[in-house]
């Protein structure tokens, strides 16, 4: 493996997205954190039993990744998933805006539908928040997803997503990637089906779809209404995708972002690794 660059956010956390320097592009894990390393251990011991693809036992991890200790192991999918715990954070958040706070939520291509979303809640015990006919939403924490999962054919990514402080950052920063020649490929909107938050598409070099986003729904176990996708069917926002009514038509080219088709068609560049920290 070619070089890597770790890049961080204006959080604590080392890093939440890694790029590793590669012939094609391709995700190439999704990272999870465990509260400790008991956690780690108790994960790994949940995976052996649920028959899981485990790569590697729990170990100390690379120094120049941020260090800690996790394993590994691929989803039903073929993905490979990371737990860890104890990564080094940086001491101070950075004063800035205009720039994401963390990644917010990573949503996958799902091919084997009912495997993964037993393998998200069965055994990383993530908790269903809603079911569209298209996308299972999973939470980890109180925002309404962390992770998500897209009805699709072939394993990938679908898209990720960086979180923004509020609106007006998400709209300097959206202003800036526009500056910078990238096409707003969807938004700037507000999703009105699950999770009511704001959203700005782009595409990045590899050929990934890369989101803002912002005022993601804070979820309260004890009290959030899980609905299925027969309910957001009989349920379906009369004003479309977008509860402003601002953001019209994803682009031709978000929707073959989103499927893989363009990431594959990229040679020569960086890969993406996710890096998420719940
Ligand atoms: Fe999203």
């Amino acid at each position: 493996m070619g070089p890597t660059a770790y890049l961080r956010a204006t959080g604590t956390e080392h890093h939440v997205l890694a790029l590793h320097e590669k012939p094609q592009a391709g995700l190439l894990s999704v990272g999870l954190a465990a509260a400790d390393t008991a956690a780690v251990d108790a994960l790994y011991s949940r995976a052996i039993g649920f028959g899981a693809d485990v790569i590697d036992a729990p170990e100390a991890l690379d120094p120049l990744a941020g260090g800690g200790y996790g394993f590994s192991f691929r989803t039903p999918d073929g993905i490979v998933q990371k737990i860890s715990s104890g990564v080094e954070t940086h001491r101070d958040r950075i004063n800035d805006r205009k720039r994401p706070s963390k990644l917010s939520h990573v949503v996958t291509r799902a091919a084997d539908f009912p495997k993964l979303r037993s393998f998200y809640c069965d055994l990383l015990a993530f908790k269903l928040s809603d079911a569209t006919d298209g996308i299972d939403f999973l939470r980890c924490s109180r925002d309404h997803h962390s992770v998500a999962l897209a009805r699709a054919d072939g394993a990938g990514m679908h898209h990720m997503a960086f979180e923004m402080p509020d609106l007006d950052s998400l709209m300097y920063a959206s202003g800036h990637m526009r500056a910078k020649g990238y096409e707003l490929e969807w938004g700037v909107g507000r999703h009105s089906g699950p999770g009511n938050n704001i959203f700005s598409f782009f595409i990045e070099p590899n050929g990934f779809a890369a989101e803002y986003t912002t005022e993601m729904e804070q979820v309260d176990d004890a009290t959030y209404p899980q609905r299925d996708a027969q309910w957001w069917r009989e349920n379906r926002p009369r004003g479309g995708p977008c509860a402003w009514g601002m953001a019209t038509q994803r682009s031709e080219r978000l929707v073959k972002a989103r499927l893989g088709k363009l990431a594959a068609d990229v040679d020569g560049c960086d890969a993406a690794i996710s890096h998420h920290v719940a």
